[in-house]
């Protein structure tokens, strides 16, 4: 605790937000100490199993599971939002052959917003529009329907598809019109869908309510949930614990890796998280689904590297005494892979299904009658005043 430079009062130093809470919130619940996390009271597991990411969305983002009607209403609208602007689509064309396609999404959502001048309070002339509830859902829809589109543009929208067999559909150059996905794959990325939805006040989602409090467009507040998202230490680890177990390459050159690690040269990616101080459950889940995914696509060798590195690590004092066990990350990229997802559409991967999560953080900071603009406080420990020097007097 620190004095107020004012005086007036006192403010909590918690660098990188480690213990403090700035939200209550309905959403998502976490235990990492027990490894467990709920949407909504529901456990992930039950979710994984049972649910649908389109039905999981709706519990995040409305509170609870839809009735049949809810639900036929709410997919209906969600697949008729899923055409994006022809001037968007080539906005994408205009990009680099070799650019990013976090890069790209993050841009195009971003480009949106001009799309969409009713999501914009200042130009609706009054803060309260966007806490209208049709124009609220209105935005849901778009950006739930849209993002998919953005990620995978080589075919326009089927909407008589499911949300991730229409992504597929998408995706495939050669799709014919009739195009039915592999019902296994389709169901194992639904379930990642399911998986990666929310995870409470994670640096995206943060940056998404602190974004959202000043009222912008959620177009614009996306776009920089998305953009902290790309990170490495965040969703861009995906990406990157690919590169990670192709760079290792075989089962032998673990130890060296590890040796690496602990001596802080290099950064094992998919593993460590601020919460969990055991295992993900997610990551549970996913080592599972990659075995049915293997079962169709082929098996996809780098498993071997990326078990053998997760059980000489959980076995090591230094992952042991530091409770580091394997993220929703570490095995989620062998599943892309396989699949023939191309290594840089990873973290897109992730973020396609926690825009419901975002949007659920959204909606429900803006219907709290309490919330009002973040604005964290700093401790400043720069120079005191001084005078400033004109330059050709400065040395
Ligand atoms: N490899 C090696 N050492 C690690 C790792 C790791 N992946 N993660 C944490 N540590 C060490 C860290 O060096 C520190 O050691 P010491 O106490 O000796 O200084 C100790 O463990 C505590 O770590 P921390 O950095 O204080 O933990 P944090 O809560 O600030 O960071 C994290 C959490 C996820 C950023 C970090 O574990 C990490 O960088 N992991 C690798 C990147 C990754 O997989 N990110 C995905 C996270 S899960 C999904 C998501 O959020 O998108």
């Amino acid at each position: 605790r620190e004095e107020d430079e004012s005086g007036k009062g006192l403010k909590v130093f918690d660098p990188a937000f480690q213990n403090t809470a700035v939200a209550y919130s309905k959403i998502t619940y976490i235990n990492g100490d027990t490894g467990a996390l709920r949407y909504r009271g529901y456990p992930i597991e039950q979710l994984a199993e049972k649910s649908t990411y389109l039905e999981v969305a709706y519990l995040l983002i409305y509170g609870e599971l839809p009735s049949k009607h809810q639900y036929a209403s709410f997919s209906h609208e969600v697949m008729h939002h899923t055409f994006v602007h022809f001037n968007v689509t080539e906005l994408m064309r205009k990009f680099n052959y070799d650019a990013h396609p976090m890069g790209m999404f993050i841009s195009c959502i971003s480009a949106m917003s001009t799309f969409h001048p009713d999501a914009n309070p200042a130009l609706a002339g009054s803060n309260l529009f966007i806490q209208d509830e049709r124009v609220r859902n209105k935005q849901i829809y778009r950006l739930l329907g849209k993002t998919p589109t953005l990620a995978a543009s080589y075919n326009v929208p089927q909407n008589n598809l499911s949300y991730t067999e229409n992504f597929l559909y998408m995706l495939d150059q050669l799709s014919e019109k009739n195009y039915k996905p592999n019902p296994k794959l389709a169901r194992a990325l639904d379930i990642l869908f399911i998986l990666h939805a929310d995870h409470e006040l994670n640096c995206s989602t943060a940056a998404m309510r602190h974004i959202g409090s000043s009222l912008v467009d959620p177009y614009s507040a996306i776009s920089g949930a998305a953009a902290a998202l790309y990170g490495p230490l965040h969703g861009g680890a995906n990406e990157a614990v690919l590169r990670m177990l192709e760079e290792i390459g075989s089962l032998d050159k673990v130890p060296v890796f590890l040796q690496e690690v602990k001596e802080r040269k290099r950064k094992l990616f998919g593993f460590g998280h601020r919460i969990y101080k055991n295992y993900d459950p997610r990551a549970k889940i996913i080592r599972k689904i990659a075995y049915e995914v293997f079962d169709v696509c082929g098996r996809e060798p780098l498993i071997d590297v990326a078990m053998g590195l997760e059980k000489i690590a959980l076995e090591d004092e230094y992952f042991i005494k530091r409770k580091l066990y394997p993220n929703v990350d570490f095995y989620s990229g062998l599943i892309y892979k396989a699949m023939g997802f191309p290594t840089d559409m990873f973290p897109v991967l992730f973020a396609i299904p926690r825009v419901a999560g975002w949007l659920a953080h959204w909606k429900e900071s803006l219907e709290d009658k309490e919330s009002k603009i973040w604005r964290p406080r700093q401790v400043y420990v720069g120079p005191s005043v001084r005078s400033y020097v004109p330059l050709d007097l400065r040395e």
